[in-house]
């Protein structure tokens, strides 16, 4: 048996004809570019969110740095991140001219919240959480420790699109004043290319952020402010709107998965799982495996492809070593030197799934 880490062939092929229908509907109006496509993908998705306002972009990087520059921070401002996690979320806040702050992230990947508060000063002006893998931040924490230390809160939402605040029982994407999303063709609501969305219940920050989008435009050719040209396309929204219809149901799917993999696979004390948290919408599965290298080359024999979700911790990239060189990230360095993502997506079959725990069972009885 030969399995996919992510099969979106499969997606795709459940949804061709209305796809190509309403392609050929936008190519048949001639509207390519910030049109009624966008218009209507940026109302369903914020309803969608439980938020009032979503504006559409380029991609999830764009996303988080136009994110962070609405909120019109002083220069060297610093702005919390965890230190596991794309690097996309930390280079928004150095490319935004601000002070990254890293923090260890838990067992799980997600930002530790006790280090938050141990990082904050007098400079601290935004916190970043990162719903990573799927997972859901305890945003009610955030919300408390923000609101006591006067805190912007921008959530990144690229792998958790749908998911759920285990502690208010909220949505994620209208827990913070922003929150960015990617629509990277392999997330749980991804485009045929790159896109990405800002999702805010601010007016003033929307206003901004879709002037922002467009060279600071909101009339065409009047340009009030030196914004970047980072639009979603039609084309893009098209099919996203399409997508966002089955979004529920393929979370539930995977949902489904990684519960079954949690409860079939022969975890123990140092072969464990990652993504254990409630509620997760299991964007990835990933493991901690003490013998890394022997486990990736076994399921490669057995067909079975696997990634790492990352294998550097924020700290560990060349350019940023240095400036945390006197800093402590345990888990995160844990999870970049053991951590390894096994197949899952919403249309995996049931024998596809036993067939991954059964090699992985093997490796953990001879190892
Ligand atoms: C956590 C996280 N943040 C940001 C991004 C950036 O998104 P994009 O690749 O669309 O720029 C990603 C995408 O991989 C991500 O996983």
């Amino acid at each position: 048996m030969k399995i996919e880490f992510n099969d979106l062939s499969i997606i795709h092929n459940e949804i061709k004809d209305e796809i190509n229908k309403s392609i050929n509907k936008t190519i048949s109006e001639n509207k390519y570019i910030l049109s009624d496509q966008v218009d209507r993908f940026e109302r369903e998705f914020s309803k969608y969110c439980n938020a009032k306002y979503a504006i559409g972009c380029g991609n999830g990087y764009d996303a988080l740095f136009l994110a962070i520059k609405s909120l019109n921070l002083r220069k060297n401002a610093k702005v919390i991140v965890p230190a596991m996690t794309y690097a996309a979320t930390s280079f928004a806040v150095v490319n935004a001219g601000l002070k990254l702050e890293l923090v260890d992230v838990d067992k799980n990947g997600l930002i530790d919240l006790e280090q938050i508060e141990q990082a904050i000063d007098s400079s601290t002006k935004l916190v970043m959480p990162v719903h990573l893998y799927g997972q859901a931040v305890n945003m009610k924490k955030v919300k408390k420790i923000s609101k006591k230390h006067n805190l912007k809160i921008i959530e990144d939402c690229a792998q958790a699109h749908g998911g759920y605040d285990n502690h208010s029982n909220q949505k994620l994407g209208c827990l913070g004043d922003i929150a960015c999303y990617s629509f990277y063709p392999g997330k749980n609501l991804g485009a045929f290319g790159d896109a990405g969305a800002m999702v805010t219940n601010n007016k003033k920050l929307y206003n901004k952020l879709k002037a922002f989008r467009a060279l600071g435009s909101m009339q065409k050719y009047h340009h009030d402010n030196y914004g970047v040209n980072s639009r979603l396309d039609e084309l893009q929204a098209a099919i996203l709107r399409i997508k966002l219809k089955k979004l529920d149901k393929w979370n539930a799917s995977r949902k489904k998965i990684g519960i079954y993999y949690l409860n079939n696979i022969n975890f123990n004390d140092d072969f464990r799982a990652i993504n254990t948290t409630k509620n997760s919408v299991y964007h990835i599965f990933n493991l901690i495996v003490p013998q890394r290298k022997k486990f990736v080359n076994f399921m490669s024999d057995q067909k079975i492809p696997t990634v790492m979700h990352y294998p550097r911790s924020i700290n560990q990239h060349k350019l940023l070593k240095e400036q945390f060189s006197n800093k402590k990230f345990i888990n995160a360095e844990e999870i970049a030197a053991h951590s390894v993502s096994i197949p899952i997506f919403p249309q995996m079959k049931k024998e596809e799934i036993d067939y991954v725990i059964s090699k992985i069972n093997h490796f953990i009885s001879k190892n």
